[in-house]
């Protein structure tokens, strides 16, 4: 039990260890996130998971991805999203339709599904990773900081 802050800083800091290790592909795994905010699950991110899940289970790799769903990613328009780790790629505007792609190409091939990439309005450019799109360079996250990583 935790009774001092102390032991509640500790904790926090072996949680995040674990939880960085594992998104870093320590367990040799990809990791498969999926928004499960109010937004995304309105627009089928749950029965998207699942369909990563029987996809994944039909192609004999069931063991080399996880399937999570985790808090909102703060990009609503956006969603619903999938993020791959540890690469760190982030899909976003997925339908059920493109999830036999995504496990076909970028989880057993190991490329990227450029056209489900978010695209930068003002340069057209595509960008693989969340921290890269402008939107989000501009915020820090505070007491959502956990939120679109954690499954709650
Ligand atoms: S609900 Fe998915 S990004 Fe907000």
């Amino acid at each position: 039990m935790i009774k001092t802050v102390e032991q509640l800083n500790e904790k926090i800091a072996a949680c995040s260890q674990a939880l960085g290790d594992k998104i870093k592909g320590a367990d040799s795994k990809r990791h498969i996130v999926l928004c499960g905010g109010t937004g995304c699950l309105s627009n089928h991110s749950k029965e998207i998971a699942e369909k990563f899940c029987e996809v994944l289970e039909a192609k004999g790799v069931a063991d080399k991805a996880t399937v999570n769903q985790v808090g909102c990613f703060g990009f609503c328009s956006q969603g619903p999203f999938v993020k791959i780790y540890p690469e760190d790629t982030l899909y976003r505007l997925v339908k059920i339709e493109d999830v036999e792609e995504i496990v076909e190409k970028d989880i057993i091939g190991g490329e990227i599904v450029e056209r489900l990439l978010y695209e930068d309005p003002a340069t057209g450019e595509k960008v693989t990773k969340q921290d890269d799109i402008n939107f989000y360079k501009k915020q820090r996250r505070v007491a959502l900081h956990g939120c679109g990583v954690i499954n709650p």
